[in-house]
């Protein structure tokens, strides 16, 4: 039994030490150490043996099945580390190839524009407003002193959802929305998407956006107004940019005006991108109606209030010479690209 003991071993060793790939060494382990393998059946006989022998040769057994098995354990390590080598090889990287370049986007110019503006507000201690677009008539028009039947209601046809609902055709709403949950001071602007159902053309689109502007406190003036205008005009249109105020007609504000800067490409001679007129038009504004401060639960003979409402897309397209409102809205990148 020493002998076929003996004789497995040296078989192991030879056979396991040219073994390549897995397969063979699971063949191997079964063929030596399974239930049916050389060592298991040299152990069945061992009832044969006397007394004597039987510890001897039992720990003659162990020591051949623990060389057999580090032996499998080592080839195993060696023949994984052999696939790992392999499959590293298969699956280098060349770093060195060029990549895809990823085209990475920019602001859109209403976005642009819409920053600077949020920039200067905020530098002057507003804070930002937001309301819905799916407004009630409500606060689109009758808190802003426009009854159901007020005339000025025609020039803000909009989309109806129902008879009380409707998208909403100015941020002005969002002024009484504000007002209606804080009390003065107030100090806000509100940018947004607003609707009217008008036809497409250069000038117009059903959907543009504007800025609301809010001020309510003791003492406010008209002075104020055209401070803090004149201030956000030399910001966004340079030092030397003045303005100019015009009287007009808002329901909501009393007095009104529609205020003008200067125009940036001619500084006020007078040149095709202002008519000739020296002044362009960017916004409407005013003293807030004492009717609407009323509405809202602030007492008119203690506060008063500017407000005003810039168009976003008139000022990016004065600030960038641009002709045509839907230039602004295709999604054009050789347009949005010039930006
Ligand atoms: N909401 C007006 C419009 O869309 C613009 C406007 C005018 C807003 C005067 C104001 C304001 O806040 O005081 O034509």
């Amino acid at each position: 039994m020493k002998n076929q003991l003996e004789k497995i071993s040296s078989d192991a060793s030879s056979l396991i030490e040219s073994i390549q790939n897995k397969a063979e060494l699971d063949a191997a382990k079964v063929k030596f150490l399974g239930k049916k393998g050389e060592l298991t059946s040299v152990l069945k006989q061992m009832g044969k043996l006397s007394a004597e022998e039987r510890p001897v040769i039992g720990q003659m057994a162990n020591e051949v099945r623990n060389y057999i098995e580090k032996m499998i354990s080592d080839a195993e390590t060696k023949i994984k580390a052999a696939e790992m080598k392999k499959k590293l090889e298969k699956e280098t990287l060349d770093i060195t190839m060029p990549g895809t370049p990823r085209k990475i986007g920019h602001k859109h110019p209403l976005s642009i524009v819409l920053d600077e503006v949020k920039d200067i507000f905020l530098g002057m201690g507003f804070d930002i407003a937001s309301g819905p677009e799916v407004e009630w008539d409500y606060y689109n028009f009758e808190a802003l002193n426009m009854a159901p039947d007020h005339p000025a209601r025609d020039t803000q046809d909009t989309f109806y959802i129902t008879e009380k609902m409707l998208l909403r055709t100015q941020t002005s709403p969002v002024q009484i929305r504000v007002m209606e949950k804080q009390k003065p001071p107030v100090r806000i602007i509100s940018p947004g998407r607003v609707y009217r159902s008008d036809a497409v053309d250069a000038t117009h689109s059903p959907l543009f956006h504007q800025i609301e502007g809010l001020v309510v406190d003791k003492n406010i003036t008209m002075g104020d107004l055209k401070g803090t205008l004149e201030m956000f005009a030399k910001k966004l249109y340079g030092e030397n940019t003045k303005i100019r105020l015009r009287p007009h007609h808002f329901p909501f504000t009393e007095p009104s005006c529609e205020i003008d800067v200067s125009c940036f490409r001619c500084g006020g001679q007078g040149c095709p991108m202002c008519k000739g007129e020296g002044f362009i038009e960017i916004l409407g504004g005013g003293m807030v109606h004492p009717k609407v401060l009323a509405t809202c639960g602030i007492d008119p003979e203690i506060y008063s209030g500017f407000a005003f409402g810039l168009g976003l897309e008139r000022l990016v397209m004065f600030k960038f010479n641009i002709d045509d409102m839907r230039l602004l809205y295709d999604n054009d990148v050789r347009f949005l690209e010039q930006f």
